[in-house]
């Protein structure tokens, strides 16, 4: 069968002729490969086909009356897999009312055979500027969506969430069935899937996987994209018996400061869904937002953590002139994410709640050493300063805009379950689930640890304490969770 063999990584064009004639089979060819496009043809419909269904084409000319399929059956068969693909029909002088349907169908023009070869150039000329409008059309798309994700990003939302809208936006723009990213593990030095979103979990079976990275990791270092078609996936990743149903494949480095942090792939698993190279560079452009986001989170999550050393660091400044209260914040800490886990929170509550823990006496730095460290009885007057405490650590934290959602945990640690506590008295749920956690690790840390004025006292003394005071005190689900804890521990001693 003449013609060449079907290229679609460059922006050469890919036409695809369809007609049981042979010598006209054979003028096409020689035309359009001698024009530098790319051509293959075939003699039936079903043939035609199995060509798109394997390989990416622009336009498809076919004749009109063709045994076991017509022109216009290839074309609503070809609509329904790839309705992108530009359909030319030729057609004799008898059957041009066929033609005009096959138009309204959906074909983009018809040429009257025996065709002038002027007239079939034009025609196909035009209908591959078309192709080409089309998919400018869908650039221009894609870079309103890019507009949409910096209004996302410039709202100032978490890394995690980012890098899910950046997933979806990639999804949906290019059409792609599945969109993962992979980060680089620095200690495995793997790539690792971060997220994968997908319009069906079906496809989640049929994805590369981590190795995929692997391979192609040399490619990244020199700043590559890949945008790989059926065959070509298959050949790149043989190995992997998964690859024999992918479409269509991207894959672009995610790099920071030149180096390959991680990876966004798209796969599509859709017959004749190809990505193009609009789509590709589309998906580039994503991924260097997505690696500048990356790159930003980190070095404000860095410096958040400076931040949040630092308090802490002063907190426990506090804990160091008492020899009595030392390491407290940090023992209330370990008690309230042993809670934390056993009420199986999400890791971001188990964080913050652990912080404010952490640093819930804070406010004592503010309270004067004296008082803080009396022996003996306070007298009402010193009880109240020390009752200050979650006031002050709320006034310390204040203007510290990145610890705003740990503030109310700590302004809170001292209110009771029946509203008795300070210092706002408020009860029941409306006491910050974290507070009411900590409460309980706080009471229980404190009374089993040694005071200027008495001995620490028992765990079992101190849980019998906890049970007497569920429902008055402390939040009674927490005290049970806890009692269940401080004894599994126990046990396993
Ligand atoms: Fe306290
Ligand atoms: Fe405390």
């Amino acid at each position: 069968m003449p013609g060449k063999t079907v290229d679609n990584t460059n922006n050469i064009h890919s036409i695809l002729v369809v007609d049981d004639e042979e010598h006209i089979r054979n003028i096409l060819c020689e035309i359009l490969s001698s024009m530098d496009y790319n051509v293959k043809a075939v003699e039936n419909g079903q043939e035609a086909l199995i060509e798109i269904k394997s390989e990416a084409y622009d336009m498809i000319i076919t004749d009109l009356m063709m045994p076991k399929m017509t022109g216009l059956e290839l074309l609503d068969c070809v609509k329904a897999i790839a309705p992108d693909i530009i359909v030319i029909m030729m057609t004799g002088f008898g059957t041009i009312a066929s033609a005009v349907d096959a138009m309204k169908k959906g074909a983009y023009e018809y040429v009257l055979k025996p065709f002038k070869l002027d007239e079939l150039v034009y025609t196909i000329k035009r209908g591959l500027e078309k192709r080409e409008l089309e998919k400018a059309n869908v650039q221009l798309k894609e870079t309103i969506a890019l507009l949409q994700l910096n209004d996302a990003i410039a709202s100032g939302i978490g890394e995690e969430r980012i890098l899910g809208i950046i997933i979806d936006v990639t999804l949906k723009e290019i059409e792609a069935d599945v969109v993962t990213c992979l980060l680089k593990n620095n200690e495995t030095n793997k790539y690792e899937t971060r997220l994968k979103h997908s319009k069906e979990k079906k496809y989640f079976g049929k994805l590369l996987g981590e190795i995929d990275c692997e391979s192609i990791d040399e490619m990244y270092e020199q700043g590559e994209v890949l945008l790989l078609q059926k065959k070509e996936i298959r050949k790149k990743f043989k190995a992997l018996p998964q690859a024999k149903d992918i479409v269509s494949f991207i894959s672009i480095p995610l790099k920071i400061k030149n180096k390959v942090i991680g990876t966004i792939n798209a796969y599509s698993f859709t017959q004749g869904h190809y990505f193009t190279d609009g789509q590709c560079k589309a998906a580039a452009i994503i991924a260097g937002r997505t690696a500048s986001i990356i790159d930003n989170a980190q070095l404000y999550e860095n410096v958040q953590n400076t931040f949040k050393d630092t308090v802490k660091s002063f907190a426990y400044a506090i804990e160091t002139k008492d020899k009595y209260t030392h390491g407290h914040s940090e023992k209330v800490a370990l008690f309230t994410e042993l809670i934390c886990h056993a009420m199986e929170l999400p890791d971001e509550d188990i964080e913050r709640i652990k912080l404010a823990a952490q640093l819930h006496d804070i406010g004592k730095i503010g309270i004067n050493e004296e008082v803080l460290n009396k022996p003996g009885k306070l007298t009402i007057e010193e009880y109240e300063i020390i009752k200050g405490h979650p006031l002050m650590g709320t006034r310390i934290l204040q203007p510290l805009h990145f610890l705003k959602d740990i503030i109310p945990i700590i302004h809170h640690h001292h209110e009771k379950y029946d509203g008795t506590g300070y210092p706002d008295g408020i009860k029941g749920a409306d006491i910050p689930l974290g507070s009411r956690i900590i409460s309980v690790g706080d009471t229980y840390e404190a009374m089993t640890s040694d005071r200027p004025y008495r001995k620490g006292l028992s765990h079992a003394v101190t849980v019998t304490e906890l049970v007497r005071c569920a429902g008055t005190q402390f939040d009674p689900g927490i005290v049970k969770i806890f009692i269940k804890i401080m004894e599994e521990g126990y046990k396993k001693k």
